[in-house]
């Protein structure tokens, strides 16, 4: 693959090659010295068109520690504000000859169209609704070294499914990989073609949570609901927000997680989410690192391979 825009045209094999990488580098992180040459010679953009927090200082510390030169746009304090467009603003960084470019952005499809105008491999750092695959495959990676592997678990996706990436991308990997998808919040926050997803569907948390070995919690993403029903926190909390008393419904060893940020007492009770023996939260965080300096490097060594393809035809 030149890119890394969602899961979809991902297969099983690129899913297990991409955390097997992974793996080696939670180990290189965990050392006293967190550095490797994988991107070294390369240049890394990263452009944030929407906040972050996680993905953009995760991404500038991986390509930091494969040694890439990396560049953070200030995407608030760009030429974007006097009217340039995406794609204008893309063809001048790409004319420094970027070998990498993050990219976050709010509108569904904007990264694959900014992908088509640049000759650098491009990485999605979440476009819109659409997707977010390195944090689908940094949940991935989680699971895997939590449970023991990645197949034939029961894993649950609950809350605000209709305006989430993190959702669809967990979706689709979660799929290939051949595991249980259910999917529990209020009718109002589900998808409409939730029928092409090949998911169970429940409005109910005990009923849904009833046995699984994953709960997966996502935030209320009240900047996307641009005017439609928002619910009342106090109620969501009552019917959907996660409390001992319907993690009780999970598998006794059932973990915890949350893409970030969260919302205590919105989505999550405070204490579960601090509960070490039952939440991967930070763990999350900590694969963050490691999935992005795997997709890194798999993506450079076949920009590399294309580049020295092209020049033994000149
Ligand atoms: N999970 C996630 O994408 O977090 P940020 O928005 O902080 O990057």
């Amino acid at each position: 693959h030149r890119h890394l825009l969602g899961i979809e045209p991902l297969s099983q094999s690129d899913i297990t090659s991409i955390l097997d990488l992974a793996d080696k580098y939670v180990a290189l992180n965990r050392s006293a010295h967190k550095h490797s040459d994988a991107l070294a010679g390369l240049t890394q953009i990263n452009m944030f068109f929407e906040n972050s927090t996680r993905t953009q200082a995760s991404f500038e510390l991986a390509g930091k520690r494969l040694g890439a030169d990396v560049m953070n746009m200030a995407m608030g304090a760009s030429s974007i504000k006097k009217g340039e467009t995406l794609v204008d603003t893309a063809l001048t960084l790409n004319a420094m000859h970027p070998d990498l470019l993050v990219v976050r952005h709010g509108s569904s499809g904007a990264v694959d169209l900014l992908a088509q105008k640049v000759n650098c491999a491009v990485l999605n750092a979440g476009d819109g609704s659409h997707e977010h695959p390195t944090q689908a495959l940094l949940d991935a990676l989680t699971i895997r070294r939590a449970k023991g592997r990645l197949h034939r678990l029961s894993i649950a996706i609950c809350g605000d499914i209709a305006h989430s990436r993190v959702a669809r991308s967990n979706i689709m990997l979660l799929g290939k990989m051949e595991n249980r998808v259910r999917l529990i919040g209020p009718p109002t926050l589900m998808p409409s073609q939730i029928d092409e997803f090949g998911v169970e569907v429940f409005d109910d948390m005990r009923e849904g949570l009833e046995g699984v070995d994953v709960v997966m919690m996502l935030r209320l993403q009240k900047e996307r609901m641009d005017g439609g029903f928002i619910p009342s926190e106090r109620e969501y909390y009552h019917r959907f927000g996660l409390t001992a008393e319907k993690l009780a419904h999970a598998k006794p060893d059932a973990i915890v997680m949350h893409p970030g940020p969260m919302n205590r007492g919105v989505e999550i009770d405070g204490e579960i989410a601090d509960d070490v023996t039952r939440s991967v939260i930070q763990e999350q965080v900590e694969m963050g690192v490691a999935v992005r300096m795997a997709a890194m490097d798999l993506l450079a060594r076949n920009l590399r391979e294309s580049r020295a393809a092209a020049a033994s035809k000149d």
